[in-house]
C-alpha cells in the first residue's frame, strides 16, 4: 500500500461543490492561482482535484482522452506543479461516472498509466456505475456480500494499477461508506474513503454528515483517513457561525479538508475560516488521532481529539436553533489547574478554571485548543 501517502489528512480543492460536471480547465488555473494569492497553499491546501466532468472518449486503443474543456491535461499539471500544488482526477470502477462520463471499468491499468504520464498526484475513485457491472454479471443485489466483495476487488485493482505506475498517487475511494469501508479501505490501498453520502451546502446535511462520524476514530490514522466529505465553505447556503461548524468538526474528525467553492470569488471571511492557523493545526496534527464525541446533552454537544505535546482540541457544538451556554468540565477531560486555553475562533485566551460555559450561538461552536 502507498501508506507512506498522506500522512496527514489531505488538505486542497476540488471542483465538485461548485462548479459539477461543467469545470473547465481555466476554473482548475484560477483556482491553483488563487491559492498561491490568497495563502492556501503556504497554509497547506497542496492538493488541485478535478472531479467529475473532465473525461472525453476513448481512442480506437483504449487510452482515454480529455474532453474539450481540458485541452491539455499535461499541460495543466505542469502548471498547477509549477505553482507547488498537486493535480488530482476522478474516475470510477464502473463503465460510467456518476454523471456518465467514461468510467475506468475494464481499463484501469491504461487510465493509471495515462494519469502518472499527465502527472496526476490524486485519484478518488467514485462508484458510481460500478453496480451495473454486477448487474450483468447476474448479482443483482447491490448490498449483497458477494457485491461488496466484487467492490473491494474493484478499488484494489485500480489500487495495484496505480502502484504499478511508479508515480506516487493519493487514492481516495468514493462508495459513500457503504458495508464499513473503514474496515477494508486500508486493505485495498485506500488513504481516504468516504463515510457517508454527499454533502451539501446546507447545515442540517453537513450537520448529519458531521455528526454521524461519532465511534470511527480507531479508524483513521496517518495515511488511511475517514472522510466525511470535502468543505462547503464560501458557498453561501450557511452562515458564518455554521461554516465555523463545518470546519471545526471537520478539524476534530481529522477529515481531508477540501474546499468546494469558487476561490477566484470568495469572500474575506470565508478564507479566514479556511486559513484559520490551529484549527488547520488541529486536523493536520502530527499524532494522527481522529477526535471523537465525549458527550452530548439534547443538543449540546462535546468532542475532543488527542494532540501531540500533551494539546488537546475540545470543541462545544449548540446544535440548537437558539443561542445557548454549553458547559464543560475540564478536569473530567484530564485538563489540570493551570493549563493554557485558547479560543481559536476569536485567537483569545481564556482563564483555567473547573467548569467553563459559554454561551455558544445557534448551530454554532466554541473550539479550545488547551496546553496542558
Ligand atoms: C458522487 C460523489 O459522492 C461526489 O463527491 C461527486 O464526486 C459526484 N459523484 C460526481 O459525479
Amino acid at each position: 500500500a502507498q501508506s507512506d501517502l498522506a500522512p496527514r489528512p489531505p488538505m486542497g480543492w476540488n471542483s465538485w461543490n461548485h462548479f459539477y460536471q461543467h469545470v473547465t480547465d481555466a476554473d482548475v488555473r484560477a483556482a491553483a492561482d488563487a491559492m498561491v494569492a490568497n495563502g492556501m497553499r503556504d497554509a497547506g491546501y497542496v492538493y488541485v482535484n478535478i472531479d467529475d466532468g473532465w473525461q472525453g472518449t476513448r481512442r480506437p486503443d483504449g487510452t482515454i482522452e480529455s474532453n474539450n474543456r481540458f485541452p491539455d491535461m499535461k499541460a495543466l499539471a505542469d502548471y498547477v506543479h509549477a505553482r507547488g500544488l498537486k493535480l488530482g482526477i476522478y474516475s470510477s470502477p464502473g463503465p460510467r461516472t456518476c454523471a456518465k462520463f467514461e468510467g475506468s471499468y475494464g481499463h484501469e491499468a491504461q487510465d493509471a498509466k495515462t494519469y502518472a504520464s499527465w502527472g496526476i498526484d490524486y485519484l478518488k475513485y467514485d462508484l458510481c456505475s460500478f453496480g451495473d457491472v454486477l448487474t450483468k454479471a447476474g448479482n443483482g443485489d447491490q448490498s449483497s456480500p458477494a457485491a461488496f466483495a466484487a467492490q473491494r476487488d474493484a478499488y484494489r485493482k485500480m489500487h495495484y494499477a496505480l502502484v504499478a505506475t511508479g508515480r506516487p498517487i493519493v487514492f481516495s475511494l468514493c462508495q459513500y461508506g457503504m458495508s464499513n469501508v473503514w474496515e477494508w479501505g486500508p486493505k485495498v490501498g485506500g488513504n481516504l474513503w468516504r463515510t457517508t453520502g454527499d454533502i451539501s451546502d446546507k447545515y442540517d446535511r453537513m450537520a448529519l454528515i458531521g455528526f454521524s462520524q461519532a465511534g470511527l476514530s480507531r479508524f483513521a490514522g496517518p495515511g488511511h483517513w475517514n472522510d466525511p466529505d470535502m468543505l462547503e465553505v464560501g458557498n453561501g447556503g450557511m452562515s458564518l457561525d455554521e461554516y465555523r461548524t463545518h470546519m471545526s468538526l471537520w478539524a476534530i474528525l481529522a477529515a481531508p479538508l477540501l474546499a468546494g467553492n469558487d476561490l477566484s470569488q470568495m469572500k474575506p471571511e470565508h478564507l479566514a475560516i479556511l486559513e484559520n492557523k490551529d484549527v488547520i493545526a488541529i486536523d493536520q496534527d502530527a499524532l494522527g488521532k481522529q477526535g471523537d464525541r465525549f458527550s452530548a446533552v439534547g443538543p449540546y454537544e462535546i468532542w475532543t481529539k488527542p494532540l501531540t505535546r500533551n494539546r488537546m482540541a475540545v470543541a462545544l457544538f449548540n446544535r440548537a436553533e437558539l443561542a445557548h451556554t454549553v458547559e464543560v468540565n475540564l478536569r473530567q477531560l484530564g485538563v489540570p489547574t493551570g493549563a493554557t486555553i485558547r479560543d481559536v475562533w476569536t485567537g483569545r485566551e481564556m482563564q483555567d478554571s473547573e467548569t467553563l460555559n459559554p454561551i455558544v450561538p445557534k448551530h454554532g461552536v466554541v473550539l479550545l485548543l488547551i496546553s496542558r
